[in-house]
């Protein structure tokens, strides 16, 4: 019979605010599926693209160089693969440009798939630098804040000068995760080609300072800290404009008891953190937020502590 494997890998946070293309998170119960199976033919090729409602994709095709899933794959296949090739079916849980780290799911997935089908000849921790070439092609740059907590779950801390080593951040107690995704679109490649490519002093001091200071709140489980230093003045300020709804959704997060809240990766979405007792009022709140925009919406709550890709079946 043919070895079907079926990897899951999870939707994710990049930036986490504060840390801009070093620091992301995975989330609960939301990710994409990617199977994969031999075929005699050379090389990665796509067979389908599902929606998790089992519809044909509408917009993302099945050619092999175009897709994160067949990219990052190939890139296994060249250092390991045999003179055959593998099949992919990708079925997607993560909105297309959503800021959930859909592209990075699809990446992972495939390379943790083809990595099982062929007798797991690469660790977790190095499948990351198969992942991020498929991370490459969607976004135009070599960041791993979605692709590292996507695959090994939790908060990551992994800047450039580091990769491919990350280190993994402790999760304070009590704190939850909230994201509301408002149905629209922001490319991410393109969100990333209009940033400004200098940036002043006192930016440079503000945002090093929070970033010091989240990595300590998470290091010593303080959750006072958190609420100071959950903060972008950098990149976020650039990017709101595209998302009618942010100020008033984080307006009404911090209303709520947010300990911060910022967009998630380049937006749409927006995500907060908060104590786990007023999570599910706080996604509400967000939620009524952004539908006063006529924007529809959905959300979720996650722990801190969302697992990284694994294998189904
Ligand atoms: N760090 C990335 C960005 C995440 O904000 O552009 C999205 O790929």
């Amino acid at each position: 019979m043919t070895e079907i494997v079926t990897a899951f890998a999870p939707a994710s946070i990049g930036n986490l605010g504060v840390g801009f293309d070093m620091l992301g998170l995975a989330l609960d119960g939301i990710g994409d599926r990617v199977s994969a199976c031999r075929t005699d033919d050379a090389g990665v090729t796509i067979v389908e693209v599902r929606d998790l409602d089992g519809k044909l994709h509408l917009n993302l095709a099945t050619d092999p160089e175009h897709n994160t899933a067949s990219i990052a794959a190939q890139a296994l296949w060249n250092d390991y693969g045999d003179d055959g090739g593998v099949e992919l079916g990708v079925y997607k849980g993560v909105p297309l440009e959503s800021g959930m780290g859909s592209s990075a799911a699809s990446a992972v997935a495939a390379v943790v798939a083809v990595n099982e089908l062929l007798g797991t000849p690469v660790s977790i921790e190095r499948l990351l630098s198969y992942a991020l070439v498929g991370e490459r092609y969607a976004s135009g740059g070599m960041h791993a804040d979605n692709v590292a907590p996507c695959l090994l779950g939790g908060m990551i801390f992994c800047p450039r000068v580091l990769l491919p080593d990350t280190v993994r951040l402790p999760a304070p107690d009590g704190v939850s995760l909230v994201l509301m995704h408002p149905e629209l679109k922001v490319d991410t490649a393109q969100a990333r080609r209009k940033l400004a490519q200098s940036y002043s002093m006192e930016q440079w001091l503000s945002q090093q300072g929070y970033l010091g200071g989240f990595i300590a709140a998470c290091a010593q489980n303080d959750i006072a800290l958190i609420g100071k230093t959950l903060r972008d003045v950098i990149i976020e300020p650039q990017r709101i404009a595209v998302v009618p709804c942010f100020k008033a959704v984080k307006e009404a997060a911090e209303k709520s008891g947010a300990l911060g809240v910022s967009l998630a990766g380049s937006g749409p979405s927006i995500f907060a953190l908060c104590e786990d007792s007023v999570a599910s009022d706080l996604a509400a709140a967000m939620e009524q937020a952004c539908r006063g925009f006529d924007i529809e919406c959905q959300s979720w709550v996650s722990s801190l502590h969302a697992p990284g890709a694994y294998v189904e079946s």
